[in-house]
Parts: structure tokens; sequence; C-alpha cells
């Protein structure tokens, strides 16, 4: 019989891809999502890159009788990858309440609901927000959490801490927080990817976008910060390593290999890359000249953020493999995939 993960999320950028990820390597995968920021589309994506079509359950997490009654269902499940949040960042600025209920109700339900299920492994996606202007880089995980820029990040804190303060009486659970540093790119199929809906917060697909003629230029934020060409270092991760990188540590977990009730580990390339770079990246792959111009500083941005990725190399014998080509590459022919949806062609 196969082993049954839960995926929450499931339906969304990162999630998708953990699951074909889980299903190439025999699990049975459950997905839970509302669909508030994915569409129901992606599985049929997902059963044409595996063959296997996993089970969608619409839920939504914060209302604690939907959460209950999902579990109840699925309580031969073996593990859950958390995946379900609100996600963008200049939305959360403006809409804090709905961000922190939204993102931290639905995690302190999912862990209630996973104790009480008996499924005691349980996986988190954190983000690199957490470290917050960090003293210098690379950054390990060590370093003391910071007070993140937006409410977005600052829900990952808080849910760190959530599940630090709730591991002390739960003792049969065991939580492994992923800390995700910049994903980007797509599955190589070109048949999953990121959906940003509305304007794209985030560097790559607004790239894409603009190259594709959704957008006129793309506005570099700032050019005097303190590196090579003055523009802001990133470690930039695909997506398809991230989601590799979600297998094994729910191995460790499944192995009871971890060495603590909770751990926490960083997911990075340990490389960075200024956005100029990612621009002439792009250009190079794409063989299109981008439209850019730079303009003021983003509030919040940091100049440096790079990982320390050691420790997830060594316990969970996870490495990045795939470089800043095969990233800019897929992203770019996803995107040239949705336009051929959108237009019809
Ligand atoms: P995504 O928006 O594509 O996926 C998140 C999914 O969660 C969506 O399908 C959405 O519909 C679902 N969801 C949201 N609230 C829900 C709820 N209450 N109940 C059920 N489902 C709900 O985002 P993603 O990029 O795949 O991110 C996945 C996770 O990784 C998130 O927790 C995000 O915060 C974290 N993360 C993302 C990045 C990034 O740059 N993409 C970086 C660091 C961490
Ligand atoms: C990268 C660089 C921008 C857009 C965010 C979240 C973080 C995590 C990952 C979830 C920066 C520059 C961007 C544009 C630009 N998400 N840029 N023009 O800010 O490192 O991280 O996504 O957890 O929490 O904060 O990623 O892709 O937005 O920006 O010049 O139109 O690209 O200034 O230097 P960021 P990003």
């Amino acid at each position: 019989m196969k082993t049954k993960i839960l995926v929450t999320g499931g339906t969304g950028y990162i999630g998708s891809h953990t699951a074909v990820s889980l299903i190439e390597s025999g699990y049975e995968v459950v997905l839970i999502d509302n669909l508030s920021n994915s569409s129901k589309e992606t599985v049929v994506g997902i059963q044409e890159i595996t063959g296997t079509k996993p089970k969608l359950e619409v839920v939504d997490l914060t209302y604690k009788k939907q959460c209950a009654d999902v579990f109840a269902k699925h309580n031969d499940a073996k593990g859950l990858i958390h995946f379900a949040a609100l996600k963008a960042v200049g939305e959360s600025v403006k809409r804090p309440l709905q961000y922190y209920y939204n993102n931290l109700s639905s995690l302190m339900n999912t862990l209630e609901c996973t104790v009480d299920n008996q499924i005691n492994n349980f996986i988190f996606s954190s983000s690199a927000t957490v470290y917050g202007k960090p003293d210098n880089v690379p950054i390990s995980e060590d370093f003391e959490m910071k007070r993140p820029f937006s409410p977005y990040g600052n829900s990952k804190k808080i849910a760190e801490e959530i599940m630090e303060d709730f591991i002390v009486s739960n003792d049969s659970l065991s939580i492994i927080s992923l800390r995700y540093f910049n994903p980007i790119g797509a599955h190589e199929s070109g048949i999953i990817g990121e959906l940003p809906t509305g304007t794209p917060n985030n560097l790559m697909p607004y790239i894409t976008q603009v190259a594709a003629g959704v957008r006129e230029k793309l506005l570099v934020f700032g050019n005097d910060y303190p590196t090579r060409d003055g523009t802001p270092i990133r470690d930039y991760i695909h997506v398809v390593d991230l989601a590799e990188a979600h297998l094994k540590a729910l191995k460790r977990l499944l192995d009871r290999e971890n060495e603590k009730t909770m751990e926490v580990f960083n997911l990075g390339s340990g490389k960075g890359y200024t956005v100029l770079e990612i621009i002439h990246a792009f250009e190079k792959v794409s063989g299109k000249q981008l439209n850019y111009e730079v303009t003021a500083r983003r509030e919040g941005d940091v100049p440096e953020l790079i990982s320390l990725p050691d420790l997830a190399n060594i316990k969970l014998q996870w490495k990045a493999k795939r470089d800043l080509s095969e990233m800019v590459k897929s992203a770019w022919e996803w995107e040239k995939k949705i336009r051929t949806k959108v237009n019809g062609e």
C-alpha cells in the first residue's frame, strides 16, 4: 500500500511541484486547498505529468470543522506538508489582519487536526523573510529571527514560534520547518508553474510577463545598494529542487531520523545573483532584450540574502542541482505556454 501524504496548498505553485515529486516517488497524495490562489486545473497538469490524478479536497483550513472533517476522512495519512498560506507581501501590508488570520488560523487548525488524527509528521513552508535584515551573509539557521518587514513575513515568524510552543506538549509530533530563499522556475514539462494573479510582486514572473508583452517594462528597484552592480542580491532556487527537498525532509521524519522534535533548514543554493544578473541571464536564454528602467528602492528590500545551505546538504542529503539558466529557461517556457493558452493559440 502506498504511503498517504496530505499536501495543503497543494494546487499552488510550490505545492503542485511537490505533489509531482511525491507521486513520482510512489506516495499517494491528497491535495487540500481552498483554491483562493490557484485553480483545480492544476490537478489535470499533475496527472498529465505523472499519469496519476491526485485527490483534491476543496477546503478552507481557517474553518475548524472543514479541517476536522477532511482530516478524519484521511486519518490513514502518515504525514502532512503545509503550504497553504497567503503570500503577497504588498497585499499583506494593506490587509494585515487578513494575512494574520488566514495564515495563522489555518496553521493552528492544521496542527490540531494533525495531532488529533495521529498523523505526527509535519512539514512547514517557512521563508528567509524570518531573518529580517541579517547582519551578514551567508545566513545559517542559528541566525536570530528578526522582525520581518511585512505582516506576511511576520506571519511566518509567528508561525514558527507557535509550532515551537505547540511541540512542547505534543511529543508524538515531529516538525520540520523549511525556510525557502527565492523560489523561481517551473516544471521542465512547462505543464505546471507559477500563476500570479494580477500584477506580480516577484522579479521572475515580472520579467517573463514583460518579455511576453503583458507588461510594458520592468522597474528595477534601486541600483545604489552596496553590491557588485548596485542591485540587490538574492539566492534563487529552482522550484523542482525545492520540491525534492520536501521529499528528503519527509523521508527524514518517516524514518525517524530527526534529531529534535522541531528542526529548521534553509533551502537555498548558497549562491547569490543581482537583479541585473537575472535580467542578463534571462536575455541570454530567451534571446530577447528586456525593457527595464532603474527606479527608486522598494521599501523593505534588503541588499543581500544568501543562504548557507550546509545543514540541509548534510542532514537532508539534499543540494540544489539546477543552475540559473535552467531556472530562467523553465520560467520562460512556462510563461510562453500560458500566453499560448490565454491567447487561444
Ligand atoms: P501559492 O499561493 O501558489 O500556494 C498557496 C496555496 O494555498 C494556494 O493554492 C491557495 O489557494 C492555498 N490557500 C491559501 N489559504 C488557504 C486556506 N485558508 N485554506 C486552504 N488553502 C489555502 O504560493 P506558493 O508560492 O506555492 O507558496 C507555498 C508556501 O510557501 C506558502 O506558505 C508561502 O508562504 C511559502 N513561501 C513561498 C515563497 C515564494 O516565493 N513562492 C517563498 C517562501 C515561502
Ligand atoms: C527580488 C529582487 C527586488 C520586482 C519575496 C518575499 C519573500 C519570499 C520571496 C515568500 C529584489 C527586485 C522585484 C520588480 C525589482 N516570499 N525586483 N523589480 O523580495 O527577495 O522576496 O519573495 O516568503 O518573503 O519578500 O523577492 O522577487 O520580490 O525581489 O527590481 O518588479 O528583485 O527589489 O531585489 P524578495 P522578489
